[in-house]
């Protein structure tokens, strides 16, 4: 395959100057006159710049970019599926997107439908009790999850004693910042020689100072941890609670549940398992599912139905956290996940789940004989490779694949396994696909070093230097 990225010296917006400009209005002195003087600022300086300049400056940079719609996006642990058009469409609806957010419950009986129904329908696929849809993110799911906890804990008089959250070493990083950030100490527990959670060292770190274990299954080896029922009942046993880390969802929806696992507290990726474009850094959404004797603490508003029919945002939880985002959470990701999960059913999920973990598999049969995959071949929504048995480094052979037109997959996590490549492929792409993903790896495996370490070549920009980029930040605007 060819492939040339597009190279344009783009400036930024505000420096491009059309002829045709477009002008920003002088402020009207009457209205400025209500604004107190000393909160008046200078104004935006906003660019001024004609329609026909911005669509092409947008359409420029797109062309030095990659994105799901442009082919296999395999970043493991990030589920970057394709978003299906008809759930844009929808959340550009001007019914929904011009709606303003203070407009009273009466007004918006169909919005909240819609969110009373995504509230059930998360509730069922994980079979929890109750949803809060208010979290922005994953990460801030996360954090809104462990801040129930710590409620919960306080309620009950726990809190003073109950001060530490267990990991295991193979979390995504946001898991310990977010229990940090809640106030926990962390403590990381390895896992056992086969990639899931040691029982042993799940054992003797837990104690009467656990609030609670937070993992994700299958986890971010793809490995479903098939011990999850032990697993709960060592940490119930203790007293403490279990965390569902919903980022790897899509590996199991429709399957099994975090309920029926035992666990206790979860959030959803919308943005991922229910296919929302997003990249960094957004857009997201992070909703919280917990059991019942949880259901008071979930931040507010949540969405509930009246005898006589009417949807209506409930501010008046008995113990809630609060609130954790500004009004009603993201509201476009949750109309995407909302149109996404009307439109597959729970058939179509389901289809979606097997073929998910078929496509990985299918991967790990094409790339088992070229690379080292540890823990076992059979795995769920993703796997981990190791390119040390090829004698090249996994970041080098990233950037050979971008050369091709191919999104490279995660590099470097998680960090239990060395020079290490993550790969999810998801449900959304073709068998000819990822044959021509799993040629690409090989062929860059059995390239000389010299030439491997040239790459990019065919992109808008070429190899940077990673630590000086990420040390030494220059932003302009
Ligand atoms: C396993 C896991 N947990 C949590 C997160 C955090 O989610 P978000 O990026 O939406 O904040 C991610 C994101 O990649 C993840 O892969």
């Amino acid at each position: 395959m060819t492939y040339h990225q597009a190279t344009y010296d783009e400036p930024l917006l505000s420096e491009i100057h059309s002829d045709n400009r477009y002008k920003v209005p002088d402020a009207d002195e009457n209205l400025m006159a209500l604004i107190p003087e000393e909160i008046r600022s200078a104004g935006a300086k906003l660019p001024e710049i004609a329609e026909y300049d911005v669509v092409r400056h947008f359409t420029r940079l797109s062309q030095m970019n990659y994105g799901v719609d442009l082919g296999i996006y395999p970043l493991g642990s990030c589920t970057m599926k394709f978003n299906p058009k008809f759930a844009d469409r929808i959340a550009s609806m001007e019914e929904f997107s011009e709606t303003h957010p203070l407009i009273g419950d009466q007004n918006i009986q169909g919005s909240l439908k819609i969110m009373y129904d995504l509230q059930r329908y998360l509730s069922e696929l994980s079979d929890m009790d109750a949803v809060s849809l208010q979290p922005l993110a994953g990460a801030q799911g996360e954090y809104t999850g462990i801040l129930i906890i710590r409620k919960y804990l306080e309620s009950i008089g726990e809190l003073e004693k109950r001060k530490e959250i267990i990991i295991p070493d193979s979390a995504h990083g946001t898991n310990p910042a977010s229990a940090a950030m809640a106030g926990f100490d962390v403590v990381e527990i390895p896992s056992s020689s086969d990639g899931t959670v040691d029982l042993e060292a799940l054992k003797s770190a837990i104690s009467d100072r656990t609030a609670a274990f937070m993992i994700t299954n299958p986890n971010t080896l793809g490995l479903f941890e098939k011990r999850i029922t032990e697993i709960a009942e060592i940490v119930h046993g203790s007293g403490a609670l279990l965390y569902y880390d919903g980022a790897n969802f899509n590996a199991i929806m429709g399957i099994t549940s975090p309920g029926l696992m035992g666990f206790d507290v979860v959030h959803f990726n919308l943005h991922k398992t229910f296919a929302t474009p997003h990249g960094g850094g957004g857009p997201g959404s992070g909703p919280v599912g917990v059991k019942k004797f949880l259901s008071e603490f979930l931040p507010v508003p949540v969405v509930e139905k009246a005898d006589d029919g009417r949807y209506f945002l409930n501010y008046d939880l008995r113990n809630t956290i609060g609130k954790v985002a500004p009004y009603y959470g993201a509201f476009s990701t949750i109309l995407r996940a909302w149109a996404y999960i009307t439109y597959h059913g729970y058939d179509g999920l389901t289809e979606n789940t097997v073929r998910a973990v078929l496509n990985t598999n299918y991967l790990v049969k094409r790339l088992q004989n070229d690379f080292k995959i540890p823990f076992g071949t059979l795995k769920k929504h993703e796997l981990v490779l190791t390119t040390e048995n090829t004698g090249k480094r996994a970041l080098d052979m990233a950037k050979f694949l971008i050369d091709l037109g191919i999104h490279a997959p995660t590099v470097y996590f998680p960090l239990n396994v060395h020079e290490d490549m993550m790969i999810e492929p998801t449900e959304t792409v073709s068998r000819r696909d990822l044959d021509v993903f799993a040629d690409a790896l090989i062929s860059a495996s059995k390239q000389d070093d010299e030439s491997l370490k040239s790459h990019p070549v065919n992109l808008s920009v070429g190899r940077i230097d990673e630590v000086k980029a990420a040390r030494q930040l220059k932003l302009h605007w």
